[in-house]
This record gives C-alpha cells, structure tokens and sequence, in this order.
C-alpha cells in the first residue's frame, strides 16, 4: 500500500515507517520538524535501505497539504502528527487546540478532497482521564477527568473521526489509545530524540544518563503502588510500531478502537532499577512532591487487540533498555 506518515520523523512514526518499507509497502512522510530531525531520514534509509520521500509541510498548511496529497495518491494516512507535550499544553491552550484539532480537521478535509477513506490515529491512554481503576478497556467512557489541554485534543479528535464516520459510511478509521512508548529500534541508529524540553520519564533518564540533567526528580513516593512511586504500562516502541501494522491489516469501514499497551504497569523506582541494570551505572535521583494531574497507577487491559488484530506485545522492559542505552551510545556518542 502506499501510506502517508503524518509526523513521520517522530519517535513512533518513524519507528512504524520502518516496520512498513520492511514490509515492502510504499510509505511517504509529511513533517513540520518542530520536534523531530530531518536527519531520521537517512537512519531509516541505513535500516531498510529505503529513503522515505518527504515533505517539509505543517498540519495547518493548507495548501502545502494539498500539493502532496494531488501527487500522493495514498491509500493510508497514519497520523501521528501533533503537539504532545502535557505542561505545554496547560499553558498554551489555544496553541494546542488549533494545532492538534485544527490541523487534523485539515488533514481529514484533504483526505476527502483527494478520497483517501483510510487514517490510524495516533490517540491516547489520557483519554480515559481518572476513573478510580488502574486496567482500562476500550468501552470505558473516554472524555471524563482528563486533567490537560493535549489529553482533550485527543479525545476530541477521537469524537471527530467516529462522527466523520456517521456521515460517511466507506470512511475507515482505527483508534490506537497508547499507554507510555519507550525504548529504542534494534539498530541504535532510531530513538527519543526531541527537539524540546521532555516531560516524559524515559527521556529525562537519558538526559541524566548524558549529565545533561543533574538528576531525575521523582514526582511522588506516597501513591498507594508497590513502592509508593508512579505505575504505567510502558510498551516498547518496535512493538507499538507492529500495533499500527497489525491495525492496518484490519481495516473497516467504521471506527475500531485498540488499546496499544502491555498490560503490566511498573514503577518509577523499578524504571530506574532496570536502566541501572541496562547502563551498570548508578542514576542520581531524588524524591520530589507529586505532579498535579499524574494517576497513580494506569494500565493498559490489551486483550481486545490480541483478539481482534492478533497483536501483543513481545518485547519488555529490559529490552526497552537494553536498546535505549545502545542508542545513547550510539547516536548520543556517551
Ligand atoms: C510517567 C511516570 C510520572 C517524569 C504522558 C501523557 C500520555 C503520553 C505519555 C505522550 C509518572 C513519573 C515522569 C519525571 C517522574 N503522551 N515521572 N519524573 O504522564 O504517564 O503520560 O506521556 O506521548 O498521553 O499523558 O508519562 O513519562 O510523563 O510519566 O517521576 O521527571 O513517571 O509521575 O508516574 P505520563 P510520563
């Protein structure tokens, strides 16, 4: 098939762009490269042997999207393109908003335009806000509690698409809600490379690891968990990757929405363990008070994918930082 990557230089698109050329499938990539390095490009090409064309556009150009899909001629769209940065987003509302939804309302327009009736979305586990349960499944009510601007543009893109799909019976979307991605692809030559200032545990591991971050604050250690620190369900990133692969072979009209998780949540204590053990180096941390709008514990109930797409993870923790630290080693040069 030939598909357009929408943030495709980003951490999980380009990671899944891998994973479809492998396949042998024709894929192209749009990205503003706000956050993310024109330069992936050619660690694709070192992987697969394949250069991804690619366009240099932003969701809310209009005309540049246009352009591409005229000469595009996709069956897919894949679409990960969007600001995720949870801080960022309470401060900068409007930013969020006209990026993340606006620009998706652009993209969905030109795919009409130029009748591309096919998008996986790249969605959220924040969609399911705080509803008092750790294990969440697809038919939980999304929208309640989200406690931020960029979990809100999510969910209501995920509404945008199921009513696309009211009006329009031959569209075909899939949802993939995503608990926390990290590790690395195999080769050390793809990781978590953001441009900005990260939120995300995993990066800021890495910083501190490079001495770029003297050390890592850990936002709590009295949540009622195994160790009083934060619990999610960490999925590495090549098996999020496959997710979007085995979700493509699975389209229908209508919308389908999967849980992309583990199923197993572990602690921030127990992440840094398993990097000390990856690194064999001691990272410097200490506790720090809570982060507003942080859960407890969230984690992924992945049977319906498994069931539905024959999709499941395959690889864990210790794989997510064995690679990680061969990609520091590698593209980081520590
Ligand atoms: C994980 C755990 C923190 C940083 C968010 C979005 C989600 C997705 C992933 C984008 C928590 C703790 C973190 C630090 C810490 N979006 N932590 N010190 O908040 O689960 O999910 O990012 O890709 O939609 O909601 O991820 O990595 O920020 O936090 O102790 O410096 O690590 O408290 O328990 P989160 P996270």
């Amino acid at each position: 098939m030939k598909i357009l990557l929408t943030g495709g230089t980003g951490y999980i698109g380009s990671h899944t762009a891998v994973e479809l050329i492998k396949l042998g499938h024709d894929v192209e990539i749009m990205d503003n490269l706000f956050n993310s390095k024109i330069t992936v490009l050619d660690k694709i090409a070192e992987i697969t042997g394949v250069k991804p064309k690619f366009y240099q556009v932003d969701l809310l150009d209009v005309n540049g999207m246009d352009k591409m899909f005229a000469e595009g001629g996709y069956d897919l769209v894949i679409h990960f393109a969007g600001l995720k940065a949870v801080g960022e987003s309470v401060e900068k509302p409007l930013l969020y908003y006209k990026n993340n939804v606006g620009g998706t309302i652009n993209l969905l327009e030109c795919m009409k335009k130029h009748n591309v009736k096919k998008i996986i979305f790249s969605s959220s586990a924040t969609v399911y806000g705080e509803q008092g349960v750790t294990e969440m499944t697809e038919d939980m009510q999304t929208g309640v509690g989200i406690t931020n601007p960029y979990g809100e543009t999510k969910f209501m893109i995920e509404e945008i698409l199921k009513d696309v799909a009211k009006a329009e019976p031959d569209f075909e979307a899939v949802i993939l809600r995503y608990f926390n991605p990290v590790g690395a692809h195999e080769s050390g030559l793809l990781g978590e490379d953001p441009n900005d200032i990260p939120n995300n545990l995993m990066p800021i591991i890495m910083k501190v690891s490079l001495g770029e971050i003297p050390e890592l604050s850990v936002y709590g250690d009295d949540y009622d968990t195994v160790d009083g620190t934060g619990m999610r369900d960490y999925i590495h990133v090549v098996d999020l990757a496959r997710g979007h692969v085995a979700a493509m072979n699975k389209m229908n009209p209508g919308v389908s929405i999967y849980n992309l998780g583990t199923g197993r949540a572990t602690s921030v204590l127990e992440m840094v363990a398993a990097f000390e053990r990856a690194s064999g180096e001691k990272l410097p941390y200490k506790i720090a008070p809570r982060r507003p709008g942080d859960l407890a514990k969230i984690c992924a109930n992945p049977t319906k994918a498994e069931k539905e797409l024959g999709w499941k993870t395959e690889l864990d923790i210790e794989d997510a930082m064995r690679d990680t630290i061969r990609y520091l080693k590698n593209v980081k040069k520590k």
